[in-house]
């Protein structure tokens, strides 16, 4: 079996080759901008897009223009959302999850009390699994907070509960390796409130992207409701074959092994499941992740043609082995 870590398309790298060829052309740079805007509103089915230099730029210009406590998942969320919020010295309030799942009653419930201005999630928490994202921007609609959905994970959901705009205030994502829109570079922030771009205005252009990079993004996000269909796929295939697996039943574009000695599994795994170009096993606790011990199998981060049923039954048969005896592998 062999196993490929993700590349960007051929389409987009090509078309960030060519756009390498006009930069300093004010007009082409302008032209590759906009299309990307476009390309990226569609899919969110947001008003207002940039392309920015990456996720975290992203996450930076949504912050900027907040002053209140930010509320982030106490797992599964994004390190980023705590160490943005410091840089900005803004207050950070967790909401208690089920193992990254917001509940929406808890969420209720602590909004008693706390009177945060944000709330930053992933769509999949920790990659795992898919937050209730609607019943969430519904309970932040009627208590005057801003949701904020990190999409990197998501974009192109064909069920739309994920990455839409419909129900998310903000949509922030990397297109960074290895993402859903994979260009290897990059991040987005798309917004139905005018007001947000207004008061972000001079960092939305400090944090700009190159036009190489939207013109490569207006390839690649093609690929990405593929890309995300595939994956989420082959990790309900993969998770029906893992007993032990978190999330069994829910979405998610990794697989969560909770395990006492992850060290142990994921050196072995690691040493299995060899993937060209980089890797698969991410260990926990890891706040991007799940707060206890276990490993992630990050299929998220495999080329979809690598997802065949073939390759996830040895995948499959790989894990229950390494999970039987692990010291076999020593
Ligand atoms: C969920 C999530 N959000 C944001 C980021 C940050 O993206 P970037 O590396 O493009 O800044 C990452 C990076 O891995 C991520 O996984």
């Amino acid at each position: 079996m062999e196993l490929f870590f993700k590349m960007p398309s051929t389409e987009a790298r090509k078309a960030m080759c060519d756009a390498s060829l006009e930069l300093g052309n004010r007009v082409r740079s302008n032209e590759f901008k906009k299309t990307a805007e476009e390309s990226i509103k569609k899919i969110t089915n947001h008003e207002h897009a940039r392309v920015l230099g990456s996720g975290n730029a992203a996450i930076m210009a949504a912050m900027s223009t907040m002053k209140g406590s930010v509320m982030i998942p106490d797992q599964g969320g994004w390190s980023g959302f705590q160490k943005i919020a410091e840089f900005y010295g803004l207050e950070v309030v967790h909401i208690p999850t089920v193992m990254g799942v917001i509940q929406p009653e808890t969420l209720e419930e602590h909004l008693k009390t706390k009177s945060p201005e944000s709330l930053f999630l992933t769509s999949f928490a920790g990659y795992m699994v898919e937050q209730p994202v609607k019943d969430i921007y519904e309970i932040c609609e009627d208590n005057g907070i801003i949701l904020v959905e990190d999409a990197s994970g998501s974009v192109g959901d064909p069920e739309r509960n994920l990455a839409c705009g419909d129900h998310s205030h903000i949509i922030v994502a990397s297109t960074g390796s290895p993402k859903i829109i994979n260009l290897g570079n990059g991040g987005f922030i798309s917004t139905n409130n005018p007001r947000i771009f207004n008061d972000a205005s001079f960092i939305l252009k400090t944090l700009q992207s190159s036009p190489v990079t939207c013109a490569g993004l207006v390839e690649e996000i093609k690929k990405a409701p593929l890309n995300l269909i595939k994956t989420i796929e082959a990790c309900e295939f993969l998770k029906k074959k893992i007993e032990t697996v978190l999330h069994p039943d829910k979405r998610g574009i990794n697989i969560a092994i909770p395990h006492d000695d992850p060290k142990k599994i994921g050196q072995a795994l690691r040493s299995t499941l060899k993937v060209e170009g980089g890797g698969m096993i991410s260990t926990c606790p890891r706040y991007d992740r799940m707060n206890q011990p276990g490993v992630c199998l990050e299929i998220k981060n495999l080329d979809i043609q690598c997802l065949k049923k073939d390759n996830l039954l040895e995948i499959a048969g790989i894990i229950a082995n390494i999970l039987d005896n692990p010291f076999n592998n020593e």
